[in-house]
């Protein structure tokens, strides 16, 4: 079942470029699900019922990138968990171990880093390399599963779209931006392969009676990528690695053969790829408020959490100075053709609670 995997890591270290200080977006919305996640540990997660016996509890965050925002995840877990404990009246004391997963190539030693030290934490913490569409713990081993902003990183970007002869040829795009159909078609295949994967591979290491909880972004029915800010955003930094080409400081051709490995779904695309999976049973699947869902973004923040996102991607395939020059020149070209946040369609959240059979 398992599938290779390509990987392009969040900017690592924790300098101001760092996916570590530049990941505020994404923490918000893990902060407005935080009391969600908690009721639902609260009604779903019964722990006598495992295992009344049960002395070590653990848990996966699977991509956890460097930090901060895994280790508010972790713990707001724990202490639901705890709550559940104290309400079950549960005598045996608990420890709780934690695995973060995330790809070989992640900054696992700045995430280790910035970890609290071990005298304040309530968890053992264990790293996990490997890709998360295959299999990357033991079976029957994690009670309660996590993962956030994480997949709509496929697993490889779909043949043909790099393809000039294909039909599904992505031509000048950089993303799946929904402006080519046959393009979309492909993409959605490949989304569809990767789920499958990843909801296979967590349904053999969560226990049964376990939970899986996920936060990610999707979009709305009939809603394209195009007519989203975070759309505009990716076909502008496209717009500026096309300019440098004119003026021959990358090729036209390179631009061709590059397309991000990035889906996002459709609201009911992915709810009736999860309802085909039958070792899990979906407690809750919807569509959540973004804090900051109407809020304008600075260009700074914009730009700052773009680069945090995209710079190993772009740099891999461009070379170091390009990437460089791609970000100044998203920044000129942003300041000139400011985003106007009310006029665009939301790219959304959505939420999903899974139990294992
Ligand atoms: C936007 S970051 C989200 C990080 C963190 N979960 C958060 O909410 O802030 C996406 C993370 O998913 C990881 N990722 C993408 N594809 C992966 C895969 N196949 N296996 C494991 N991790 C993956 C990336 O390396 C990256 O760290």
């Amino acid at each position: 079942m398992s599938t290779s995997s390509h990987s392009y890591p969040m900017s690592s270290g924790d300098d101001q470029h760092s996916y570590n200080n530049n990941s505020s977006y994404q923490k918000a919305g893990i902060d407005g699900i935080g009391e969600k996640t908690r009721q639902c540990i609260l009604k779903h997660f019964d722990l006598l019922n495992l295992n009344s016996n049960l002395s070590t509890l653990r848990i996966a965050d699977f991509g956890c990138a460097t930090g901060p925002n895994t280790f508010h995840i972790v713990e707001n877990i724990i202490d639901s968990v705890k709550s559940t404990h104290v309400k079950e009246n549960n005598v045996v004391p608990l420890e709780f171990q934690v695995f973060f997963n995330d790809q070989p190539n992640n900054d696992f030693s700045t995430l280790f880093r910035t970890q609290s030290p071990s005298s304040e934490r309530e968890y053992f913490s264990a790293g996990v390399p490997g890709s998360f569409y295959d299999r990357v713990l033991p079976r029957n081993s994690i009670h309660i599963g996590h993962t956030s902003y994480t997949t709509h990183w496929l697993s490889k970007v779909p043949e043909h779209v790099c393809d000039k002869k294909s039909l599904a040829w992505n031509k000048n795009y950089i993303q799946c931006n929904n402006l080519l159909e046959e393009v979309t078609r492909a993409y959605q295949v490949q989304f569809k392969k990767d789920m499958k994967v990843f909801v296979e591979a967590r349904a053999e290491e969560i226990v049964p009676g376990g939970l899986m909880i996920v936060l990610g972004q999707c979009l709305l029915d009939g809603v394209p990528l195009f007519k989203t800010w975070q759309g505009i955003v990716v076909d502008m930094i496209g717009d500026c690695l096309m300019d440098m080409a004119k003026e021959g400081l990358t090729s036209e051709e390179k631009i061709e053969l590059f397309s991000f490995p990035v889906y996002f779904p459709q609201f009911t695309e992915l709810e009736k790829e999860i309802e085909q999976h039958k070792s899990f049973t979906i407690e809750m699947m919807e569509i959540v408020r973004h804090p900051l869902e109407d809020t304008p973004l600075s260009n700074k923040v914009v730009i700052s959490m773009f680069r945090a996102i995209l710079y190993t991607i772009i740099k891999e395939h461009f070379g170091e100075d390009v990437v460089n020059e791609v970000f100044d020149r998203f920044a000129k070209k942003l300041a000139q053709n400011p985003i106007d946040f009310n006029e665009c369609e939301k790219n959304v959240n959505y939420f999903m609670l899974l139990k294992r059979k």
